[in-house]
C-alpha cells in the first residue's frame, strides 16, 4: 500500500482525527440525502476512538441517523463475551449514539462460522451499492496488529487477501479462536480505508510498510491497499518513531 500518513503527538489527537473524518462524512451524505456505509474493527485502538466518539464533541454533532455500522471481522463468541467485537462496539458507543437499530449489521459471532460467513456476504450484497459486483463500502476503519494482521487476515494466511469471496472463516495463530473476517476483496473495494494504529509496539512494522521493504510483504496490512479510493495511515508519534 502507499498510504498517505497523517502523524498526531498522541493516540488521543490521533483518534481525534478519525472522529473529525468520520464526522465530515457522516455530514457531507447527511447533505446528499444518503447514507454512510462504514466497517469498523475490534480490538483497543477503535474502543478509544468509540470512547471519544461519545463524549459532547461529537455525540451532539454527528448526523448519527445516517451511518450504517458493518464489521470488518468478528470473534467467534457470543455478542455479550469481553472478546465480541460487536459487543466491545456496543458498550463503548452505540448504547450512547444515536445510531437507527435498523442500521447496525453485526457479524453474529455465535453462529456457525462457515454458514455466518455466507450469510453476512448475502447480506454485503443485498445492503451496499456494488462495482464490479462487488459490494462498496464508503469507509472501512482497520488497525494493524503487532504480527502486521488487519481485520482477521493474518501472516499465516495471505489466501484471504486475494480470496474469491468477500468474507470468509480464519483461526486466530495463537489462541486458534476462530473468527470471521472481509477479505481483501472486500477491503480494496471500498472508497476510503483508514488504519488508526498507536503504539510503539506498532512502530517496526509501520518502518516496513511505509518504507515499502521486503520484510513490509509478509504482513497482511501491507497487501492492503485500495485501487478504487484512498488509504490513509493515522499514527501516533509513538507507532510513527521509527519512520
Ligand atoms: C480484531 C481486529 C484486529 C485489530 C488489530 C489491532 O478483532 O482483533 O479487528 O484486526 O484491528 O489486531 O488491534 P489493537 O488496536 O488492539 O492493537
Amino acid at each position: 500500500m502507499k498510504p498517505e500518513t497523517h502523524i498526531f503527538d498522541d493516540a488521543i489527537l490521533a483518534a481525534h482525527a478519525v472522529a473529525t473524518l468520520i464526522q465530515e462524512l457522516a455530514i457531507a451524505k447527511q447533505q446528499q440525502n444518503q447514507t454512510l456505509n462504514m466497517a469498523v474493527s475490534g480490538g483497543s485502538t477503535p474502543k478509544q476512538l468509540f470512547t471519544l466518539l461519545t463524549g459532547n464533541k461529537y455525540r451532539f454533532a454527528i448526523p448519527w441517523e445516517v451511518i450504517r455500522f458493518f464489521w470488518v471481522d468478528e470473534r467467534c463468541v457470543e455478542p455479550a463475551h469481553p472478546e465480541s467485537n460487536f459487543g466491545m462496539t456496543y458498550d463503548a458507543l452505540l448504547q450512547y449514539a444515536f445510531v437507527p437499530a435498523q442500521h447496525i449489521f453485526r457479524i453474529k459471532g455465535e453462529d456457525i462460522p462457515a454458514n455466518e460467513a455466507v450469510r453476512y456476504a448475502n447480506l454485503l450484497r443485498e445492503e451496499l451499492p456494488a462495482r464490479k459486483g462487488v459490494p462498496v463500502f464508503d469507509i472501512i476503519l482497520l488497525g494493524i496488529g503487532d504480527d502486521g494482521h488487519t481485520a482477521s487476515i493474518f501472516p499465516d494466511n495471505m489466501a484471504l487477501l486475494n480470496s474469491e469471496k468477500l468474507v470468509d472463516t480464519a483461526t486466530h495463530p495463537v489462541s486458534g479462536q476462530k473468527r470471521i473476517t472481509l477479505t481483501g476483496k472486500t477491503i480494496n473495494n471500498a472508497d476510503q480505508v483508514v488504519f488508526l494504529v498507536t503504539g510503539k509496539n506498532k512502530s517496526g512494522i509501520i518502518r516496513e510498510i511505509t518504507r515499502e521493504t521486503s520484510d513490509a510483504l509478509k504482513y497482511p496490512a501491507f497487501h492492503v491497499g485500495n485501487y478504487v479510493g484512498e488509504a490513509a495511515l493515522y499514527l501516533d508519534a509513538a507507532a510513527a518513531t521509527e519512520i
